[in-house]
Parts: structure tokens; C-alpha cells; sequence
């Protein structure tokens, strides 16, 4: 953690805790943190989870890079010590996030491991869920959506990750989905399963499954 570099300031302590959020939420503040290389599904696995858990009734909110980087870290760009400082904020703001008692979904490359134990070293043991979205790079390059791989090879974008900057894939993770193998649908529903399972959101009753099968019709399949 970066040290403070104000003196003369002190902590203070409200009279609403984390856990009187969370009980009127009906779940526990989480972060599912997605990493992953550019154009393996991130963002898609994360917008389709986010619907999923807001069709439940549940309080979700997505950072994703691309739009972050438009607006809290405009002011950085991809040197390792930018991308540090992008995923320390990034850290920062799900613990504010997971304060609040909502579940906060962050898509980031977040290609450096140290960079994400610093984030998951903000959160309580089992409220930092780290899903490694694994897709090989050769896919990942063909989907390019933005057309970043084919100006990464001409050298147009320098120390673009995969192609001239390191991913380093995660080795602990919770949950590991290969996107070039299953669909969409099969990703968030190990997600959810998960979350089911360690009882940091409600189960859902048998007969309200699937009473929304549109919820993915919106969400791009890349
Ligand atoms: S991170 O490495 O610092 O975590 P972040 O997820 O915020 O990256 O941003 C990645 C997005 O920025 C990519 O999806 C891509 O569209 C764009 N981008 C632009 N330049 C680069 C680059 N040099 N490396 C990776 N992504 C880049």
C-alpha cells in the first residue's frame, strides 16, 4: 500500500458499519475481480454477470478499464508503474465498493500478480474473487474487436500486453473460465454458483431460475 503523503489526518469511524450495509442489501459487499488478456471476454463475462445479479435483485457495479481510462485514470497510460497505479486505485475504490455491501465486478488486463495481491489484500478473505478469464492469444488476436492487436504487431501501440508487455496469468485464482471453450451463459453460471455456494449472495429458488432467458441478448459474445 502507497504510504499517505498528508500528516495531521485521522480515521473516522461511522455510526452505519459495513456489515448494517450489507444486511440491507441482502448480501455480502464483493468484488469479482476478472483478469485477463485484452479481448478474452472480461468485459462481456462482466456485463453478463452484472445482469444476472441485477436480475436477482441484487446491487452490482462494474469498473472496467476502458472506461476508467477515460475518466479517474485519464492521467495514465501503460508503463508498469502506470498500470500499478491504475490497479491501486482501482483496489481502493472496490474496497469503497465492498463498504457499501455491493457486489463490484472489475475488468481490468491487471497483467501484473503483484499489483492484484495488493488488491486482494484491501479485502476480507473471502469477498476478493478473482476469475482468471484464460483465453490463448492467438484467439484473442483474432477476435481483436478494437483492431489494438493488428496496431500492437506494427508497432503503432507500444507495450501492448501479450505482444511486447507481460501477462503474468494468475496461479491461486477462485475461478478460472476458458472463453474459447465455453459460452457465456456457462461462465456466469460458474460465477454464480460460486458466489451460491460461499454464501456471499442469497440462493436463488429453483422455480425462479431462468424466468429471465433474455438476459443475455444484449450482451455481445465475443
Ligand atoms: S491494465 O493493464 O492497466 O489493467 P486496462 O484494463 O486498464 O489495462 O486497459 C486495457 C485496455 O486499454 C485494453 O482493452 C485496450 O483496449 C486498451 N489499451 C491501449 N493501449 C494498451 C496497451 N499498451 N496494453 C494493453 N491495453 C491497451
Amino acid at each position: 500500500m502507497m504510504d499517505s503523503q498528508a500528516t495531521n489526518i485521522h480515521w473516522h469511524i461511522g455510526s452505519v458499519a459495513r456489515a448494517d450495509r450489507e444486511r440491507l442489501c441482502g448480501h455480502r459487499g464483493v468484488t469479482i475481480w476478472f483478469t485477463g488478456l485484452s479481448a478474452s471476454g472480461k468485459s462481456t463475462l462482466a456485463a453478463a454477470t452484472e445482469k444476472a445479479l441485477h436480475l436477482r435483485g441484487l446491487h452490482t457495479y462494474i469498473l472496467d478499464g476502458d472506461n476508467i481510462r477515460h475518466g479517474l485514470n485519464s492521467n495514465l497510460g501503460f508503463s508498469p508503474a502506470d498500470r500499478a497505479e491504475n490497479i491501486r486505485r482501482i483496489g481502493e475504490v472496490a474496497k469503497l465498493f465492498r463498504d457499501c455491501g455491493v457486489i463490484n465486478l472489475t475488468a481490468f488486463i491487471s497483467p501484473y500478480r503483484a499489483d492484484r495481491r495488493c488488491a486482494r489484500g484491501l479485502a476480507d478473505g473471502d469477498t476478493f474473487i478473482e476469475v482468471f478469464v484464460d483465453c490463448p492469444l492467438s484467439i484473442c488476436e483474432q477476435r481483436d474487436p478494437k483492431g489494438a492487436y493488428a496496431k500492437a504487431r506494427a508497432g503503432i501501440i507500444k507495450e501492448f500486453t501479450g505482444i511486447s508487455a507481460p501477462y503474468e496469468p494468475p496461479e491461486n485464482q477462485e475461478i478460472r473460465l476458458h472463453t474459447d471453450s465455453i459460452s457465456l451463459e456457462e461462465g456466469v453460471e460458474v460465477i454464480l454458483a460460486y458466489l451460491e455456494t460461499h454464501q456471499l449472495i442469497p440462493k436463488q429458488k429453483m422455480e425462479t431460475r431462468h424466468r429471465h432467458p433474455g438476459i443475455f441478448s444484449d450482451c455481445e459474445e465475443r
